[in-house]
């Protein structure tokens, strides 16, 4: 019984090792430990064995019951809750990882190139302020010294969204960020305070043009103003110069063309000279209007023209994108091509 004893013991111990399975362990379950097990099986042959031998074989098929007991139980605990490990292919974690390449999204060029402008004016001391979109023409226009009859306010050249024929004051799509100078002198003066008031305003503006490579229905403007006592032209040309060498770099240039905005007094046009593309010769490229504002602008806004002078300057967004990166159609910044996004 003692030999019996020990390979019941060695066979069940061995079989349990090969077990991979709840299934394959249910069935070493029962054959060992079961009602109709081998351990069963071996109990009454306990009564046969010399009376003088009994506790020591008791104690043996004691021993063994419990070792496969233990087992049992270890192996349970070690094939888990799921019932050990799935049918099919195994995992190896040491297997390489399928190269995959995975695109990381980014900014679009023009959210880019808008935060790379603020950043800049932002160390020349200009707060960002912003003026709704949807505007009316008290803001776009009569504010701005823009008379009634200006070819500006044509009902064709603008998103109107009441009739300016029967409307007292109209709502319209804004088409120049000029609208925002307004409303933060009103801002500023309503809330009692006074200059100096020094910001810059990018967004969005409105024109019904036809689209084509340099124009488009919605584009982008920067609006910068900057009243304070005594401030000069040579102040608004200093600040644009600035501006151009710590965003183009320092053999950039600036350039003023008198020209005639009705906020705006003396006016003036400027360009930028700059390389477009790196090691390429600098070229110049007109950029945006500005000029110092005009006292019927600042006194519309109860501002003193006395005490109170100021500069004002605005450009497109586009246009300096699409220099300083090489593209050549507006179209393309806003259609959302894959291969146009993926380059720039
Ligand atoms: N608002 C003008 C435009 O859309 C640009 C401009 C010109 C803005 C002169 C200014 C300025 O602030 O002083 O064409």
């Amino acid at each position: 019984m003692r030999q019996m004893l020990d390979q019941l013991e060695s066979e069940g111990l061995e079989q349990l090792e090969g077990v991979q399975d709840a299934r394959q362990l249910e069935a070493w379950r029962i054959a060992f430990l079961g009602s109709k097990g081998r351990l069963r099986q071996a109990m009454p042959m306990l009564k046969d064995v010399p009376k003088e031998d009994k506790p020591e074989v008791g104690k043996r098929l004691n021993e063994v019951k419990q070792r496969l007991e233990g087992a049992f139980k270890q192996k349970k605990a070690a094939l888990g809750e799921g019932g050990g490990q799935p049918q099919g292919p195994r995992l190896d974690p040491t297997e390489p990882g399928i190269v995959e390449t995975r695109n990381l999204g980014r900014s679009h060029i023009l959210t880019r190139v808008r935060a790379e402008l603020v950043d800049v004016f932002a160390r020349m001391g200009f707060e960002v302020a912003e003026g709704p979109e949807l505007e009316d023409d008290e803001h776009n226009f009569v504010k701005l010294n823009i008379p009634a009859d200006h070819p500006a306010r044509d009902p064709i050249d603008n998103f109107y969204v009441d009739d300016p024929a029967t409307h007292p004051r109209p709502r319209m799509l804004r088409s120049q960020t000029s609208t925002v100078q307004i409303r933060v002198m009103e801002r500023v003066l309503g809330s009692g305070g006074e200059p100096p008031i020094k910001i810059i305003s990018p967004g969005r503006v409105y024109r019904p043009d036809t689209v084509d490579a340099t124009h488009s229905f919605m584009f982008h403007q920067l609006e910068g103003l900057y009243i304070d006592r005594d401030v000069t032209m040579a102040d608004l040309k200093s600040t644009l110069l600035h501006f151009a060498r710590a965003y183009f770099g320092d053999d950039a240039e600036v350039r003023l063309r008198p020209s005639f905005f009705p906020f705006t007094e003396p006016s003036a046009e400027f360009d930028m000279k700059i390389a477009l593309a790196p090691g390429s010769e600098p070229d110049w490229i007109e950029l945006g209007g500005c000029g110092m504002v005009d006292p019927n602008v600042l006194t519309a806004c109860g501002i003193d023209p006395e005490v109170w002078t100021g500069f004002a300057f605005g450009f497109g967004i586009e246009r300096l994108a699409m220099g300083k990166y090489g593209i050549p159609d507006i179209r393309m910044l806003f259609e959302n091509d894959i291969r146009f996004l993926e380059q720039v």
